[in-house]
């Protein structure tokens, strides 16, 4: 016995081996059991022969596990001075990455963000903002008609007609979202973004509004910027303006449209105008992106293409 585990050569062979040895009808259970009807000597043999053989069976198993680990250790070991593969990190788009800082700086200064539906209804779109069938100022959006006098939206502004009518007075949002227009070229995509600001409350006024633009543009291209306004028109506010921001070329350039929210448009969502007013603005976010990160181009955004998104920095 004592010769035969020392030969055994696996783990499992070792086990079959105990339990031939010290199992329930193992050879040395036997001989334990039988233990009564021996002498003192005799015992004293048996005894000296059970610990001898579980020592060796202890010894026996020792050496096989450290065998397994060793064949194991030099088979799996790991390199550590070989070359990484480079690794191929996901990053945030850059509409992503935007909206996150605009978002943020906007919660920052008490704007809360609502989003609402894309296929918009004539309402909501056009009527609601002061803009009723057949006014001109539905032609400054090549509109996506669909059935029903339902649209693409073209604006945002919807959203903050949604708003007005669900949450009422005060109210201080922002709305996001795709917006679709029959445009195209290098900086009109069909389908771009847009982000627009309301606060409504009893004294608001158009100081409030130039307050809040110059706060989250100064903090969105980091930097203290020199704006311009300019009149403008837009059917849902009175008076409206334009907002323009001097570049780095000393051009410059248009960045938002807003005013002070028309009294019909108020009306439209049952607020009445006497007692509350307030500001509305509104950019393309994604013209926004372009300028803080030097892109060109606003069909890129949305190619889906890594080399364009690697190669602008994200
Ligand atoms: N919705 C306008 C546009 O798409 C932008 C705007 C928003 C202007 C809010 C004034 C106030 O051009």
């Amino acid at each position: 016995m004592k010769e035969r585990i020392k030969t055994v050569k696996s783990l499992e062979e070792l086990q079959d081996l105990y339990t031939a040895t010290f199992g329930k009808n193992g050879t040395m259970t036997a001989k334990l059991k039988n233990m009564a009807a021996l002498s003192n000597e005799e015992r004293a043999v048996v005894n000296a022969e059970n610990s001898e053989l579980r020592q060796l069976f202890r010894d026996k198993q020792t050496e096989l596990e450290n065998a397994a680990l060793n064949a194991k250790l030099a088979t799996e070991f790991v390199d550590v001075t070989l070359d990484v593969e480079p690794e191929n990190r996901g990053t945030l788009h850059p509409l992503t990455q935007s909206l996150k800082e605009l978002g943020t700086i906007l919660e920052s200064l008490g704007f809360e963000m609502w989003t609402g539906p894309e296929i918009e209804d004539d309402w909501h779109n056009f009527t609601a903002l002061n803009t009723p069938e057949y006014h001109p100022a539905r032609d400054m959006q090549d509109t996506f008609f669909l059935e029903n006098k339902n649209v693409m939206r073209t604006q945002t502004s919807s959203i903050q007609i949604r708003a007005m009518e669900k949450q009422g007075v005060p109210i201080k949002m922002f709305a996001v979202g795709s917006t679709y227009r029959k445009e195209m070229d290098a900086t009109h995509s069909p389908m771009f973004h847009q982000i627009e600001g309301l606060y409504i409350d009893k004294n608001i006024t158009l100081s409030d509004l130039i307050g809040t633009l110059r706060e989250l543009l100064s903090k969105f291209f980091e930097r203290d910027i020199e704006l311009r306004i300019r009149p403008s028109y837009f059917p849902f506010t009175e008076p409206s303006v334009e907002f323009d921001m001097k570049w780095d070329n000393g051009k410059w350039l248009e960045i938002a449209g807003a005013g002070m929210v028309h009294p019909n448009v108020l009306k439209n969502c049952n607020i009445d105008p006497n007692e509350y007013q307030g500001f509305a603005f509104g950019f393309g976010w994604d013209r926004m992106a372009m300028l803080k990160y030097g892109l060109n181009d606003i069909r890129a955004f949305y190619d889906g293409d890594i080399r364009w998104l690697k190669n602008s920095g994200f």
